[in-house]
Order: C-alpha cells, then sequence, then structure tokens
C-alpha cells in the first residue's frame, strides 16, 4: 500500500482568484513533489477546487450567474497561476466533475449502510464564509471565532454522521502518532478540542441546492466540507480502481492551512477510519501570510496576486523569496522591500555572479569547454565534503518541512563555492602557463559547485536550475537523481558550455521604502 509518494494541497473555494496566500500552499507542495522525484520517487502530486456550497452559490447569484458557469470561468484563473507559478501537479481536481461525485455519493452510501449516516435535526449557527457549522459556545462576541464575521442561524433538518463514535480513536491516532498531526503546537490544539468533546457532525444541508445530491435523499445536499475531503480519495479512483487506490493511498502529506486543520486533523480521519480505510501519514497546517502588516482583504485593497510579484521578478525570484523568508509552521508578514532586498543580495549578487563570472572565466580562458578535473587538493575536497554534508541536510530540511532552513544551508554552500573561487583566483593561475593543470582543476571544480547549486535548487527554482543545466551543457536535470547524479565530481570533461544573460538582472533599490 501506498508506494507513490502523494501529496495534496487543499482544493481551493472558486469564490476569489488565487492570491499569494493560497498560492503558498501550492508552491510548498510542489517543492516537496519536485525534491521526491529528483529522489526517485513515483510522485502523485494533487490540486484542485472546491465549487460547491453556499458561499460559491452566493458568489455566482451576485454575479447572475449559475454556480456551474461561475466555477468553470473561475477555475481557469487558478489553471493560469499555477502555470505561471511553474506548479508541476499530476491532477487537477474539481469537486464538480463527476469522477468526484460518484466517490462522493458512494462513499456517503457506504456510511449510511453501516449506521454512521443518519437523520436528525441541527439548530445551531452556521458560517457561510468558513463553511462550518458551529456551537453558540464557540462564538466570538456573537461571531465566527475564524473570520470574525457574523453567523446565520440554521434550522434544518440534516444528515449526521456519527463522528462521536470515532472520538477517542481520532485522539488516540493523534497522540500515539507524532507525525500525524504537525506542528507540535496545531496538534495540542487540536487534542484539545477532541478532548472538549466531539459531537456528531451535520453533513447535508436542505436550505440550497448547490452541491452533490444524498442518494438515499436527493432533498439533501452533502456539507461542502464532506464532500470537499473526498477530493483527496476521488481523484485516485477510490471504488472503481483498487489497484491504483491502494498503489497511492494513504497521503504521504496534506498540506493545508492553521484554519483548516480540525477539517483534516479530526473529521477527515474520522470519516475514514468508518469506511475502514488507513489515514494519511501527514496533515502538516502552516502560518498565514499578511502583507506589510495587515491581514490581506478585499476591503482594505492590499491583496496581492501573485502575477504582480512574478512579472516584476520573475517566477524563480518568487518562489525563492517565499520559501526562503518565512517559516512554514508560523506566521508571517510579506513585504515588498525585503522581496527586492533578497533579490539583490542572494539570487543576483549571490548566485548570479558566482554563474556569470565562472562561465565567462571557462570561456575566457578554455574555450568554453569544461576542463580535466585533476587531483583535488585540501580546498575540493573540503568543498566536495561540505556539498556530501549538505545532501543529508537538505533532506532532513525538507522532510520537517523547514524550507527557508533548506535554502539558508544551500546558499551557505554557494557562498563557500564563492568563496572557493575567491581563495583559488583562477585569474592568477591564467597567467602562468606552467599553472595550466591548476587553473583547469579550479573552473572544473567551480563548474561543478554550479552543478551541484542547480540540483539543490532544482525544487525551488526549476527554471534557473534548468538554465544553469544547459548552460553547463547538461541533457535534462528532471532526469536526475539525487543522490546519484549529486556525487561530487559527476561532471563530464569536455562538454560545451554556453554563456548567457545574467540569471537575475540587479534592481534598482530605494524606489521602496514601505
Ligand atoms: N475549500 C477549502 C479547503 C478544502 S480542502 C478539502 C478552503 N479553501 S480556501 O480557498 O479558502 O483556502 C485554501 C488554502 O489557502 C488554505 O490552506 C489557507 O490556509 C490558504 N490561505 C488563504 N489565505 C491565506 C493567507 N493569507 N496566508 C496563507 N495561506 C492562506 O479552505
Amino acid at each position: 500500500m501506498g508506494e507513490v509518494f502523494y501529496i495534496t494541497t487543499p482544493i481551493y473555494y472558486v469564490n476569489d482568484v488565487p492570491h499569494i496566500g493560497t498560492a503558498y500552499t501550492t508552491l510548498a507542495a510542489d517543492v516537496i513533489a519536485r525534491y521526491q522525484r529528483l529522489r526517485g520517487r513515483e510522485v502523485f502530486f494533487l490540486t484542485g477546487t472546491d465549487e460547491h456550497g453556499q458561499k460559491v452559490a452566493l458568489a455566482a447569484a451576485e454575479r447572475n450567474q449559475s454556480p456551474q458557469a461561475w466555477a468553470d470561468e473561475m477555475v481557469t484563473h487558478f489553471e493560469e497561476n499555477w502555470r505561471l507559478l511553474n506548479i508541476s501537479n499530476n491532477d487537477f481536481i474539481r469537486t464538480t466533475q463527476n469522477r468526484h461525485t460518484q466517490v462522493a455519493q458512494l462513499f456517503i452510501e457506504k456510511l449510511k449502510e453501516s449506521g454512521d449516516v443518519y437523520l436528525g435535526s441541527y439548530e445551531g449557527w452556521y458560517c457561510v464564509h468558513d463553511e462550518a457549522f458551529l456551537l453558540s459556545s464557540q462564538l466570538a462576541e456573537g461571531n465566527c471565532p475564524e473570520c470574525g464575521r457574523p453567523v446565520d442561524w440554521v434550522k434544518e433538518e440534516n444528515y449526521f454522521f456519527r463522528m462521536s463514535k470515532y472520538a477517542d480513536a481520532v485522539l488516540k491516532h493523534i497522540e500515539d502518532n507524532p507525525e500525524f498531526v504537525q506542528p507540535e503546537t496545531r496538534r495540542n490544539e487540536v487534542v484539545s478540542f477532541i478532548k472538549s468533546g466531539l459531537s456528531d457532525q451535520s453533513i447535508s444541508r436542505t436550505s440550497f441546492s448547490w452541491g452533490i445530491p444524498l442518494p438515499f435523499d436527493p432533498r439533501h445536499v452533502m456539507y461542502v466540507w464532506f464532500d470537499a475531503l473526498l477530493n483527496y480519495i476521488s481523484a485516485i479512483d477510490f471504488g472503481s480502481d483498487t489497484e491504483r487506490f491502494e498503489r497511492t493511498w494513504p497521503a504521504d502529506w496534506h498540506l493545508v492551512g492553521k484554519e483548516i486543520l480540525r477539517f483534516h486533523a479530526v473529521i477527515w480521519p474520522a470519516m475514514l477510519m468508518a469506511a475502514g480505510l488507513p489515514l494519511p501519514k501527514r496533515v502538516f497546517a502552516h502560518g498565514w501570510l499578511t502583507v506589510e502588516g495587515q491581514k490581506m482583504s478585499k476591503s482594505l485593497g492590499n491583496v496581492v496576486r501573485p502575477a504582480e510579484i512574478v512579472d516584476e521578478y520573475g517566477v524563480d525570484a518568487y518562489r525563492y523569496y517565499f520559501m526562503r523568508e518565512f517559516s512554514f509552521g508560523i506566521d508571517g508578514n510579506f513585504s515588498r522591500r525585503t522581496i527586492l532586498r533578497r533579490y539583490n543580495a542572494e539570487l543576483a549578487n549571490d548566485l548570479g555572479n558566482l554563474e556569470s563570472r565562472v562561465l565567462t572565466m571557462v570561456h575566457k580562458y578554455r574555450g568554453g569547454l569544461v576542463p580535466e578535473p585533476g587531483t583535488p587538493g585540501e580546498e575540493e575536497t573540503v568543498l566536495a565534503e561540505r556539498c556530501e554534508a549538505l545532501t543529508a541536510v537538505v533532506e532532513e530540511k525538507l522532510a520537517a518541512p523547514a524550507f527557508n532552513d533548506a535554502l539558508a544551508e544551500i546558499w551557505e554552500f554557494v557562498h563557500a563555492v564563492n568563496r572557493y573561487v575567491d581563495v583559488s583566483a583562477p585569474w592568477a593561475l591564467a597567467k602562468d602557463d606552467s599553472l595550466a593543470a591548476d587553473l583547469d582543476r579550479v573552473l572544473y571544480n567551480s563548474l561543478e559547485g554550479l552543478r551541484q547549486i542547480a540540483l539543490f535548487i532544482a525544487p525551488f527554482m526549476p527554471q534557473t536550475a534548468e538554465k544553469v543545466w544547459e548552460r553547463l551543457g547538461l541533457p535534462d536535470i528532471w532526469s536526475a537523481r539525487i543522490p546519484a547524479s549529486s556525487a561530487w565530481g559527476a561532471l563530464p570533461t569536455g562538454g560545451a558550455t554556453t554563456r548567457a544573460e545574467a540569471l537575475f538582472p540587479r534592481k534598482m533599490e530605494g524606489a521602496e521604502d514601505s
């Protein structure tokens, strides 16, 4: 079971187009997916859209459109944004697709038959923005505790999922498997939430119709979260292709934002237990991003769309910044000043200059051809050892996942290669013909340093890694494997390198003072 490395993002509501917050989860998942592919794993990386529910129905109604037409239009923005950000998802699921509705109906039918779904009546609060049923005791000054918006009083006949029956088992699973819900602070919140008592979960609605009809009672549509969580198994053919399902399930990682952890760490495991399915290996909740110190909101007019940043800095600088600046498990603040600083210092200067000066020297002194490595001296041995150690460190940091620390370590290596070039001073060696073999060795190892850097940054900055790889005369970076292709000295000699435009042209500073 579960031979495939399976990673998911939440599926996004189509009531809005993506912003840097929604793109954050998707980007993080992409980095892990790309890294695992380079490690030789077969990866299934899933993202998609959550298209049912009251919130989407209302957004469509405001525009006098049918919810389906609205969803069809909105989904193109997600696809476009993920293309722009170079996201390598293997599939894109929409909850209005037939393959999904069929599985959702099959699943709920199964639970109805086993007695875990029953008809009752719900009376209580509902937050449309968060699509969440709330108890009076959960409200914050009468409003939704999560988003602060006013809540609606709902009184309906509903089907319920017997979640209370699974409370102890879910709690035990979380406590026995510390890696299941992360980070730890969030796990503690989930544990106290379960300990405070779980009631059965309302899982259908009758007061509107934009949802999946219950097969045994079509007056009801499925509660949007019950429907949405099932995307993780409908996309891998639960109920129709058992072989595929079993190779892929359970998911290795569900990446989610902190506000939706409860759905993934409580309701979802209970649903899976009720269906007799294994639980995902890990649910990781990341923090929220603010913009220049403020919560992003349409009313404040400070919502930042990925294209604004990509247009200015390019896709890889975007990806680098979001993965380097923030610690994944906690909240972070996006600021235009820090992106500009990091761009100039770390991308244009540290990485860009290294690449251009090494390739320039190889062209100037060796006609662009990769020279012989010769016998490694002290400096080369140290560099090779650092590189080998880095392979293990990056593996560990990405398992955490601590993207920012992984990049900080990779940059230590970029600095080390820069220092290697400085202390070896190939420009001085070039002045003396009797030192030709030394010059070959230094140029070879500098190029090898660049090759290693390209591999390390590939999951984070795929386009830049491809460019560096190509400029080194190498065929296809995505067929490389870590660690096999990352052993020091794997760069073939005699290959033709190319000099080309700067990877990250420097930008003027001082214009931004926010
Ligand atoms: N549709 C549900 C998820 C169902 S999964 C079975 C949903 N969608 S969402 O569009 O509202 O948000 C999805 C993701 O975007 C969440 O992981 C959320 O944390 C993330 N973000 C939305 N705004 C964010 C920030 N400002 N910062 C970081 N991530 C944020 O919830």
